[in-house]
Formats: C-alpha cells, sequence, structure tokens
C-alpha cells in the first residue's frame, strides 16, 4: 500500500469584466481576427480595481471546499501558485489561509510562472506521500492584467485574470496506474531561457513591479518541444498509452501550441479541454479554471485519466497525469 493524493474537488472563479478583442483593437494596432487567428483567443476576464489575486484566489478555492463538501479548518496545507502576488510578502497563500479560517498549517507561493500550477500540485503530492499533509489546497490565481505593457500588442491581447483550486486528500493506494488520484508529476527548469520571458521589474532589481516581456516566437518554439517530451515522460513512468488518457487539460496560452500536443499524442480535440477563447492565457490558473469547468460540465468523470501539462517563463515546464 503507498499514499495517494485524490483530487476531491475543484472550484473557479473569473473576475465579472470581460474584456473583447474589439476592445483592445481600440487601444493598440492589433484585431479581433489577428488576436483569434494566431492565438484563439476571443475575450478575456480582468480583475476590478481593488480586487487583488488573493480575492480571486479565495472564491476558488472556497468553491472547491465546497464541492468537496470539506471545512476549512480541515485543510492543512496550502500551496498557491502565482507570479502575481497581492505583495512581495507576506505569501498571497498566508492571506487566503487567513480569509478561509484553516489556520495553523503551512501556507506558501509557489513561483513557476505558467507551469506554476503543476508545480504547486507536485508539491502538495509530496507533502501529502510524505505523510506531513492529509487535505491540501492547491491554487493557480493571477492577475496579469496588473503587470501587462498595455502598449505592447504583442503581449496585451494574451493575457486575463482568474483563478482555479483543487482540494487533495491522502488515500490508500496500491502504486499502480489503475489507482485513483495524482499517480505522476514531472517538473523540469532551464533558467539560460529567463530572458524570453519576464518581467522587466522587482524588489531587488528595480525595487518597481515592472511589466511583462516575451519574446513570443522563440517561447512558442521552445513550448511544443518541452510539452511533447514532458507528456512523454509522464505516459513513460506509468507505463501507460496516449489512447488511455480521457481528457487532455493544458495550460491554456495559445490553441495553436494545444493543438500541436494534441495532435502529437493522437488525442482528438474532443478530449482537450480548452478554455483560452474565453479566458486568454490565465498563467498558473489556466489549468485549475479549465479543470474546474470541465468537471463541473459533466465532461471529467470519477475513475477517468486526466493529463495536465504547462510551460512557462524561467523556462519551467512540468506535467501531471491524474485519475479523477
Ligand atoms: O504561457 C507562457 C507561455 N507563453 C506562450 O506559450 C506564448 C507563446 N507564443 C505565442 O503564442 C505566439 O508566438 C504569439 C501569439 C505571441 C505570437 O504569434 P506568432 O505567430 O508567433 O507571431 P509573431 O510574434 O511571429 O508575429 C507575427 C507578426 C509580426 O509582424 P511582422 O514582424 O511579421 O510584420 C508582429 O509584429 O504579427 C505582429 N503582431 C501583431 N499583429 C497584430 C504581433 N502581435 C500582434 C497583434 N496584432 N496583437
Amino acid at each position: 500500500m503507498i499514499t495517494r493524493s485524490l483530487i476531491v474537488g475543484t472550484g473557479s472563479y473569473l473576475p465579472e469584466r470581460v474584456v473583447t478583442n474589439a476592445e483592445l483593437a481600440a487601444r493598440v494596432d492589433t484585431s479581433d481576427e489577428w488576436i483569434i487567428e494566431r492565438t484563439g483567443i476571443r475575450q478575456r476576464h480582468m480583475a476590478a480595481e481593488g480586487e487583488w489575486t488573493s480575492d480571486l484566489a479565495t472564491k476558488a478555492a472556497q468553491k472547491a471546499l465546497d464541492a468537496a463538501g470539506i471545512a476549512g479548518t480541515d485543510v492543512d496545507l496550502i500551496v498557491l501558485a502565482t507570479a502575481t502576488p497581492d505583495r512581495t510578502f507576506p505569501s498571497t497563500a498566508a492571506t487566503v489561509q487567513a480569509n478561509l479560517g484553516c489556520f495553523g498549517g503551512p501556507a506558501f507561493d509557489v513561483q513557476a510562472v505558467c507551469s506554476g500550477f503543476v508545480y504547486a500540485l507536485s508539491v502538495a503530492d509530496n507533502f501529502v506521500k510524505a505523510g506531513q499533509a492529509k487535505t491540501a489546497l492547491v491554487i493557480g490565481a493571477e492577475t496579469f492584467s496588473r503587470i501587462l505593457d498595455w502598449e505592447d500588442r504583442g503581449t496585451c491581447v494574451l493575457f486575463g485574470d482568474g483563478a482555479g483550486a483543487v482540494v487533495i486528500q491522502a488515500a490508500p493506494g496500491d502504486g499502480s496506474a489503475t489507482d485513483s488520484g495524482i499517480l505522476t508529476t514531472h517538473l523540469h527548469a532551464d533558467g539560460r531561457h529567463r530572458e524570453l520571458l519576464y518581467v522587466d521589474g522587482g524588489p531587488s532589481s528595480t525595487q518597481t513591479t515592472g511589466l511583462l516581456r516575451m519574446h513570443g516566437r522563440e517561447v512558442f518554439r521552445h513550448a511544443v518541444v518541452n510539452l511533447a517530451s514532458v507528456v512523454e515522460e509522464a505516459l513513460e513512468a506509468t507505463g501507460l498509452q496516449p489512447a488511455d488518457i480521457d481528457w487532455l487539460v493544458p495550460h491554456q496560452a495559445n490553441r495553436r501550441i494545444i493543438e500541436g500536443t494534441a495532435r502529437k499524442l493522437g488525442m482528438a480535440l474532443e478530449k482537450v479541454v480548452m478554455t483560452v477563447d474565453r479566458h486568454a492565457n490565465t498563467s498558473a490558473a489556466s489549468i485549475p479554471l479549465a479543470l474546474a469547468e470541465a468537471v463541473s460540465d459533466g465532461r471529467v468523470q470519477k475513475g477517468q485519466l486526466v493529463l495536465l501539462e504547462a510551460m512557462g517563463g524561467g523556462f519551467t515546464w512540468g506535467s501531471a497525469l491524474v485519475r479523477m
């Protein structure tokens, strides 16, 4: 017998305000056609003034707890992935912990940009497997609208705000790929490429928050290669085949990248959860947002095999294979 982390609840939250491509085309030299053709994005949500990452995170986390039927007081670990924290410190996770009233256990942020949720899930899974947590909240939450250069058409059209969360709980498993729960996670980073996607400020360098800068074409090229290899790694580690995967729930950066990964796996697009058209790229929030949507509309069912994968600044990339 081994300990597995079961996903027992999912939840998400999107800010009320929707910003269409047409609205952005009135601000920068772009068009609805260009954005849809190159990215698949039609709209994104944007946090209201005074609405912070911790506010989005708390709402998503509360919904995940409600879905799981678990009280906040039962949570003994919070791992929150974000690149847009409320403040440099304390962690956004600490604020969420206070909001939910689940004091005492560890609560901390993980920073791996768009791969943040897969990183956070892997960290929480390892706490559970090591016997150091029994019920954990894993959250991805971002307010990327706050770090965008609204004059740079190459980046400002790509991102959105939102949050998603899962509750994971320790349960016994037999160690095989037929177990329920997180079967395997794989994380990577290659800091040599850190200048291809970065924010040009920070407390230690400029004492300002800075704005997002990206060499999109280069990031695209690396994403296709890295995602293919980290997906392969997850299958190899479990002895599972692409045909065993019921749902691909990828990071939602670009429709073309997602379709490329599905094609490599030989997966029909009907088995891919796609939210990029409505959410745009919400960085660490995109996977839990997509997962929560597919669980709540009944697509993702108990017992099904779900593959999560992401790539982001750093570069960082990772995958997780989960039986729901
Ligand atoms: O989530 C973290 C990981 N991030 C990603 O995975 C993002 C990866 N990259 C991408 O998704 C794509 O590279 C982009 C969507 C960012 C860009 O698409 P692309 O097909 O790689 O376009 P490009 O950067 O090669 O630009 C093509 C043209 C350029 O014009 P020229 O130089 O060919 O005259 C750009 O200046 O499109 C121009 N362009 C735009 N035109 C209209 C760039 N942004 C825009 C825009 N509207 N918003």
